[in-house]
C-alpha cells in the first residue's frame, strides 16, 4: 500500500488561507491536517468558533465519499483536529464537523505548551493513561461520530510513557496514530528519538504515521527504516521551508508514494512528473515558484485581513519558514522582518526573490 503525505497542523500558520494558497501553487499532498480548535459544546456561535473549518473548502468534499477514489487507508483530504479532554464536548464538536462533511477528526494529544498541558490537554494527558482510557471509552459510546485518529508524542516528560498509553489506544477503533517522537517538555527542541519511536510504532495496533523533522530525503529514509510498515508521513516545518519537499519524496521513492498527490485539486498545481526536474532549494526556479506562492498568499491575506499589521504578521510567519531554505539571504530576510508597511514589505520580498 502506498504511503500518504499529510501536511502537519501548525496553529497560526497553516490556516484556511494558507492551505488554499499552498494547494494552488504546489499540490503534491494527499491530505492536510488542520490546526487544533478547542472542542466546544452548546456554543451559540459555532460558525465563528469553527471559522477555520466551516464551511469546508470544495477540495475537502471527497472526505464524505471515500468511494470517490480515496485510496485504501488514506485519510480524507482535510482532517480537522480538536483539543479537549471531555468526551461529551468533544463528541458534540466532532458531530458538527461530521455533519459538515468531515469524515475524520483528530484528537490532539501532543500540544506541548505548559498552559495547555497543565489543564490535562494535549501532551498533558500522556502521563495519565487512565484519563485517556476514560475519555475514549465514553467517546466511543457516542452516536454518529466521524472516524477518530490521534496525534501523540512519546510522552510528556518521559519517553517511556507511550508504553502505558499505547496499550490504551490499542483497545479502541482509531483510524491512525501519528507519532511525533519528542517529549512534550522538549517543545520543538532537541532531536527526535527514533529508537523509542521504532518500539512505540511496533507496539501500535493502528496504522502509524511518522511526524518530526523530515526536512529532506535522508530524514525520511531514517524514519522509514525505523518502522518500515508505516502508513503515512506528516510533514511540517520541512515542507513549509521547502514546499517542493512532498514532490521530492514522491520522485525519490516511486515505490512508496503515489506518483502524484491524491489531493491535487488545482489545475495549476505542480504535479511531479517522474524524472522532471524539481527545482533545487533556493535555485532561481525555486525562487520563481515560491514568489508566485507568496504573491498569491499575500493577495489572499489582504482580502480577508484588515490593516498591514495583521497581513504582515502572517506573511512574516510564512517567510520565517521559507527563509530556512535561503541561508545566503539573511540581510534581505532581516529587512523583511523589519517591514512596517506594505511598501517596505514588498520591496524586501522583491530583494529576496531577486526581481
Ligand atoms: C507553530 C507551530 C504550531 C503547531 N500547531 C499544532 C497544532 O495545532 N496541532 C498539532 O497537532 N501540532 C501542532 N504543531 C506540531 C506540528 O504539527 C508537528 O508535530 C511538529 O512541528 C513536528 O513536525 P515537523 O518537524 O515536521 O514540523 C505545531 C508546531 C508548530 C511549530
Amino acid at each position: 500500500m502506498p504511503l500518504y503525505i499529510q501536511l502537519a497542523p501548525l496553529h497560526g500558520v497553516t490556516n484556511r488561507v494558507y492551505r488554499d494558497a499552498w494547494l494552488a501553487s504546489f499540490g503534491s499532498l494527499d491530505s492536510i491536517m488542520a490546526p487544533f480548535v478547542l472542542a466546544v459544546a452548546g456554543s451559540s456561535d459555532l460558525r465563528r468558533h469553527f471559522k477555520d473549518l466551516l464551511p469546508p473548502p470544495p477540495w475537502a468534499a471527497t472526505g464524505v465519499a471515500p468511494e470517490k477514489g480515496l485510496p485504501p487507508g488514506f485519510p480524507p483530504p482535510l482532517v480537522p483536529q480538536l483539543m479537549g479532554n471531555e468526551s461529551a464536548v468533544f463528541a458534540e464538536s466532532a458531530r458538527i464537523l461530521r455533519e459538515n462533511g468531515y469524515a475524520e477528526v483528530n484528537w490532539n494529544l501532543g500540544c506541548p505548551y505548559p498552559m495547555v498541558a497543565k489543564k490535562f490537554r494535549g501532551s498533558g494527558l500522556l502521563p495519565h493513561p487512565e484519563r485517556i482510557d476514560r475519555f475514549l471509552e465514553s467517546l466511543f459510546l457516542e452516536p454518529e461520530l466521524p472516524r477518530i485518529s490521534v496525534k501523540v508524542r512519546l510522552g510528556r516528560a518521559d519517553a517511556a510513557e507511550w508504553r502505558s498509553f499505547m496499550e490504551v489506544l490499542n483497545r479502541y477503533p482509531l483510524a491512525s496514530v501519528t507519532v511525533h517522537p519528542r517529549l512534550g517538555t522538549q517543545m520543538y527542541r532537541g532531536s527526535v528519538n527514533l529508537e523509542e519511536y521504532s518500539l512505540a510504532a511496533e507496539s501500535c495496533a493502528h496504522p502509524v504515521v511518522y511526524n518530526g523533522d523530515i526536512t529532506g530525503l535522508a530524514a525520511f529514509a531514517r524514519a522509514a527504516e525505523a518502522f518500515p510498515s508505516l502508513a503515512g508521513v506528516m510533514l511540517g516545518r520541512g515542507a513549509l521551508s521547502d514546499p517542493f519537499l512532498p514532490a521530492r519524496l514522491r520522485q525519490a521513492y516511486p515505490e512508496r508514494f503515489l506518483s502524484r498527490g491524491f489531493l491535487d485539486p488545482s489545475p495549476t498545481g505542480e504535479v511531479p512528473v517522474r524524472g522532471a526536474p524539481i527545482p533545487l532549494r533556493g535555485s532561481p526556479e525555486w525562487l520563481e515558484a515560491v514568489g508566485l506562492f507568496q504573491d498569491d498568499l499575500y493577495r489572499r491575506y489582504r482580502e480577508v485581513l484588515s490593516g498591514p499589521a495583521h497581513v504582515l504578521d502572517k506573511m512574516k510567519e510564512a517567510w520565517g519558514y521559507l527563509a530556512q531554505s535561503l541561508p545566503g539571504k539573511r540581510r534581505e530576510i532581516a529587512e523583511l522582518g523589519r517591514a512596517k508597511g506594505f511598501e517596505d514589505f514588498e520591496r524586501a520580498v522583491d530583494r529576496i526573490l531577486e526581481r
